[in-house]
């Protein structure tokens, strides 16, 4: 598997992030500008270097004036939601038992569909009933910003955001290959 080649699922919703938030003339402009190799025209089955992903990834954050971590959380609060509508999943499920999901299910089901694709491991490694949770993120490719902003608009899209605190828990310095995040019940 080369890990340096990526799925263009995450290309196309990044794409489309960066349209919304920047408008299509600057996106266009941008994408030309970078003079990418594989010519953009991105489709949700193709493969596409990482390196042009991290490229976008640069460019857009900068056109919209914030840091690239702050893009990422952004770009995984809008694609969550976006990935959950694409599967029959109940929506008054609770959200831990979703993310339990993750792992075994869903992104095990993502890799059996695309066999060239390879989705990270993001684990529930504890888990207390409906209070606690804490989530693994352990990847090939330093997303961990992004992995937070999915975490976090998992739990508004099942309407719990406002009832849960997230927080990044390990330990510094860090890499942003991996991440453990918690989340517990506010009372
Ligand atoms: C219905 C739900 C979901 C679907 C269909 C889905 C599907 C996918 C797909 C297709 C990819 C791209 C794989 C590749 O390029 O090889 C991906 C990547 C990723 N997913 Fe999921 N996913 C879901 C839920 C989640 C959740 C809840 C989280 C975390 C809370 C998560 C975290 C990530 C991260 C961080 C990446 C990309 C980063 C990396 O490659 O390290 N996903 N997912």
């Amino acid at each position: 598997m080369d890990i340096y080649m990526m799925k263009g699922a995450l290309f196309v919703h990044m794409v489309e992030f960066a349209q919304r938030e920047l408008g299509e003339t600057t996106v266009e402009r941008e994408m030309l500008r970078l003079n990418l190799e594989s010519g953009a025209a991105y489709t949700s089955v193709g493969m596409y270097p990482f390196s042009e992903f991290e490229r976008l990834h640069h460019a857009f954050a900068e056109a919209m004036q914030i840091t690239a971590d702050d893009f990422s959380r952004r770009f995984g609060c809008r694609t969550l939601p976006l990935l959950v509508a694409g599967h029959a999943i109940p929506p008054d499920m609770h959200p831990f038992d979703f993310l339990e999901k993750v792992h075994g299910v869903i992104h095990q089901d993502v890799r059996k569909l695309y066999k060239d694709s390879n989705p990270p491991s993001v684990q529930v490694v504890e888990r207390q009933g409906e209070q606690r949770l804490v989530l693994r993120y352990e990847s090939q490719r330093p997303m961990a910003a992004f992995c937070g902003g999915m975490l976090e608009a998992t739990m508004d899209t099942f309407g719990c955001g406002d009832i849960y605190r997230i927080e990044r828990i390990d330990a510094e310095p860090r890499t942003e290959r991996f991440a453990e995040f918690v989340v517990d019940l506010v009372t």
